[in-house]
């Protein structure tokens, strides 16, 4: 089945919604129970301190060991040997311990994200279900002396380990989950007005725009902060979102980006929101992107010169 019907078909299931909806309820509600530590466990699973997506390098390992497990049965059918067979059964139980650290990160990102690709991630993690059973039947199988058995629960195991990879690979190249929301964006490389200075007021968020992108600025003091304003998470408008010591709380699902240099401090987002450097010149805000020079230095650049006037 191609990839468009595969993804139709999911699309109609439409008994999932309440399981969906319940199962993000109480996911959000097991982190929030848990206070300030299940924040910070949450950011862990998701992976904000390694920069993109925990979940995507632990998948690595099921699918890498499970598909050496295959690999070795069928060396172990061809030659008799007894290493191959306790090759194959250390890659399974191998894989059977990164299939936990991938589900746990798995539906931590997934309470997350929304229709449609919520469900797609759910049947996703069915498939997987099926697969660490499939796998952990032919771990005990083998255990047992029936390695016949056991081999062809790997199989089986590692089709459904396969389709669930399939959809896997749709969440992120097809639905966009994981990715930065804000690659690619056009930023001034000279200072360009985008706002008059007398309409950003102090305390308050701005959504202005640059050839298309849009730019969330903020007064601060005497500071004014400018940095993409999709989140880059899932794209959330950043200028709705909750304005809080400098940082900025998204609306969608509560990612909160430090203000001046973009770093994530909450997730679910995993990539730094790209900071811009921001001026007031003749009574305009201006913005152009930060130089390499400019990096580590603080986003809001004070007023800099007698020129600069009110509008
Ligand atoms: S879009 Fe999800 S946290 Fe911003």
């Amino acid at each position: 089945m191609g990839t468009e019907a595969t993804m139709g078909v999911i699309a109609r299931q439409n008994w999932m919604q309440p399981l969906e909806e319940g199962l993000q309820k109480a996911l959000h509600k097991l982190f929030g129970a848990a206070g300030p530590a299940g924040q910070k466990a949450k950011d862990f699973l998701n992976g904000t301190w390694v920069g993109h997506p925990l979940h995507v390098i632990l998948t690595d390992i099921p699918l890498g060991t499970w598909t050496a497990a295959v690999a070795f049965d069928a060396l172990d059918a061809a030659s008799g040997r007894k290493h191959w067979k306790d090759a194959a059964d250390a890659a399974i139980a191998m894989g059977l311990v990164g299939a936990a650290g991938a589900a746990v990160t798995g539906l931590t990102d997934w309470q997350d994200i929304d229709p449609p690709a919520r469900r797609i991630g759910l049947t996703h993690a069915a498939l997987n279900v099926g697969g660490v059973a499939l796998f952990t039947a032919s771990l005990l199988m083998r255990r047992r002396k029936s390695r016949g058995l056991g081999q062809a629960f790997s199989l089986l195991g590692y089709g459904l380990a396969m389709l669930s990879a399939r959809l896997g690979g749709n969440l992120v190249y097809g639905q966009a989950v994981g990715v930065d929301h804000t690659a690619g964006r056009e930023l001034p490389e000279k200072f360009t007005p985008v706002l008059a200075d007398s309409a950003l007021i102090a305390g308050q968020t701005i959504r202005s725009n640059y050839r298309g992108t849009p730019v969330l600025l903020v007064r601060s003091g005497e500071r004014i902060f400018a940095m993409v304003e999709t989140c880059s998470h899932l794209g959330g408008p950043l200028s709705e979102g909750k304005l809080e010591d400098d940082t900025i709380q998204c609306p969608w699902h509560g990612s909160r980006f430090a203000l001046e240099d973009g770093r994530v401090l909450n997730g679910p987002a995993t990539h730094p929101q790209p900071c811009l450097e921001a001026r007031v010149h003749k009574g305009q805000i201006e913005i152009r992107k930060r130089t390499p020079a400019s990096e580590p230095s603080p986003t809001a650049v004070v007023e800099p010169s007698p020129a600069v006037t009110s509008s």
